[in-house]
């Protein structure tokens, strides 16, 4: 048998250099006349470890990693491609510490394989949930993935199978699946290491969720920064027609379901569902008012069920496994695993899946292994530019929706940033309030204005001009904001500003006057 080279495709590694590994390899293994099969897999999510190179061997797989292409001769040398030992040398993917210690449910495939081999998706188990949701009534899927306790991942929480009875329940004409890949939260890669690693999973999720509601066609919209999870969603999206996964009898079923993927244009607002649909229609991406829910008049007025990738990529474990197995995982009403995305200044970023109930801190200090620089950890940024700002304190937190967001935090698409203690949180809080004005549709005041204002009484308080009056008007701001904004992004720029501020108040003096050259 030819000797089998896995090394990522992903674009997280090919930032790291995989691609000039791979063509090392390819030239090495031209030097010395031997025949060997590359595959370009997906990431396995240990960002520390890319670009991770794989080889098949008779005794399975072993990885090296991080690899340089320099790497590359002496790694030929060292007889990698029997997993012999080399400074690289990892051992079996499967017990490297940071993989081993995961709970990987929606990304069990990710990484290992290729991305686009319908075959190898099915070896592991794919396309099961599938198969059990075509044999069953509409209602009854509906039913597991309520029961399941899954709810939805791209930010708010709201219970996946609710939003589809809503949408199954409505009689319409057409109906329609919509995919929400814009992920423009700071720290969060899920989406894209899903859509680029194990694209099928999504695929299946959303046909399910056709199959569940009724509705006929999805789209995902995915950003424009993303080239190659959209090239890789399209070319997965034309394997799983040819294979009769999608087409107007999904699996040999009665069912149809066919899908699109389109191109956002690049505004963070565009993530916020309403703004999404308008601008899947070609308007303006302007966040819309609510009622109508878009699961009674969504995409072109029609019942619609916008979600997540990570929501619709975790519903084919439910149906393969059943509601009971994966509601097993986790604590209180937060039930299943979350992909947890570790970023910022880090020891070991990556991708982490685990079911919740993981405190913040076993997540930064022995998941991530604390800063990369070294520094103690001054604070963690958890949910994206709207999250708020925890300090160490707050560490023994658990991942739960209930247990942030009574400590005024939320989990969001599960995203965390570390920042050690070189960091100056006014200038943090200045930079969520500039974010807002920057990023804001304008639809409304609060955000609108307010983040403009929140920005200059920021900058007051750096200049040291009566500090605390301006700390009590950015204080009575933030409240306007919260609740007068009409989504949550002026809603929710409070909870980085108010808690920069109510935990690291030392940071919100004046900034030190330098000090004049003799
Ligand atoms: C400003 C803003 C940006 C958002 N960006 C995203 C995003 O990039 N991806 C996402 O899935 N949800 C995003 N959301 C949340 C969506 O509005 C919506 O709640 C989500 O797509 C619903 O899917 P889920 O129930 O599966 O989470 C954003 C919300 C706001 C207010
Ligand atoms: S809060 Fe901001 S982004 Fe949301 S509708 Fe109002 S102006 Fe638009």
């Amino acid at each position: 048998m030819i000797p089998r080279i896995y090394i990522p495709g992903d674009s997280g590694a090919l930032a790291l250099g995989a691609e000039k590994v791979a063509k090392a390899v390819r030239a090495e293994l031209a030097e010395r006349g031997i025949e060997a099969k590359i595959v370009r897999n997906g990431s396995r999510g240990a960002y520390f470890l890319e670009p991770m190179v794989e080889v098949a061997t008779a005794k399975g797989r072993v990885a090296y990693g991080p690899v340089k292409p320099s790497d590359v001769k002496s790694l030929f040398d060292s007889g990698f491609l029997t997993g012999g030992h080399h400074k690289r040398w990892l051992g079996a993917p499967d017990n490297i510490p940071f993989l081993a210690k995961q709970t990987r449910l929606t990304f069990a495939r990710c990484g290992i394989n290729d991305p686009l081999s319908l075959d190898a998706y099915k070896s592991l188990g794919g396309l099961k949930g599938l198969q059990n949701a075509v044999a069953m009534a509409p209602a009854d899927i509906v039913k597991q993935v309520t029961e399941s306790g899954l709810r939805g991942r791209g930010g708010a929480g709201f219970p996946t199978g609710i939003k589809w009875k809503t949408v199954l329940d409505t009689t319409a004409d057409k109906k329609y699946i919509v995919c929400n890949a814009d992920e423009g939260d700071s720290a969060t890669f899920a989406d894209r290491m899903i859509m680029e690693g194990d694209p099928f999973v999504l695929i299946e999720g959303m046909v399910i969720a056709g199959v569940a509601t009724g509705a006929t066609k999805g789209f995902v919209y995915i950003r424009s920064e993303y080239p190659h999870a959209v090239a890789m969603m399209n070319k997965a999206v034309e394997v799983a027609r040819k294979a009769g996964v999608l087409g107007v009898n999904v699996l040999g079923s009665p069912n149809a379901f066919d899908m699109e993927i389109r191109v956002g244009a690049g505004a963070y607002v565009c993530g916020e569902e309403t703004s999404l649909l308008n601008s899947l229609e070609g308007k303006r991406g302007v966040v819309r008012a609510k009622p109508p829910l878009p699961a009674i008049q969504g995409l072109f007025g029609k019942p619609t069920v916008i979600n997540n990738v990570i929501s619709l990529a975790s519903v084919p474990v439910i149906m393969d496994k059943g509601a009971a197995f994966y509601k097993d995982f986790g604590m209180g009403r937060s039930r299943g695993t979350i992909p947890i995305q570790i970023a910022g200044n880090v020891k070991f970023g990556g991708l982490f899946e685990a079911a919740f109930g993981m405190t913040l801190g076993q997540i930064v200090d022995e998941i991530g292994g604390g800063t990369a620089t070294g520094r103690p950890v001054k604070a963690v940024q958890v949910g994206g530019p709207l999250g708020a700002y925890f300090p160490r304190a707050l560490f023994d937190t658990p991942f739960d929706y209930e247990a942030f967001a009574a400590k005024d935090g939320l989990i969001g698409h599960a995203g965390i940033t570390v920042f050690d203690d070189t960091a100056d949180m006014l200038k943090q809080a200045r930079f969520a309030m500039e974010f807002c004005a920057i990023e804001s549709c304008g639809k409304c005041t609060p955000c609108r204005i307010g983040s403009t204002r929140g920005v200059e009484t920021i900058d007051k308080i750096a200049a040291g001009i009566e500090p605390e009056k301006q700390i009590a008007l950015v204080t009575d701001l933030c409240n306007t904001m919260k609740f007068g904004s009409l989504c949550a992004l002026g809603g929710f720029t409070p909870y980085p500003v108010m808690s920069a501020l109510n935990h690291f108040r030392e940071d919100f003096k004046p900034a030190p006057v330098a000090e004049a050259a003799e």
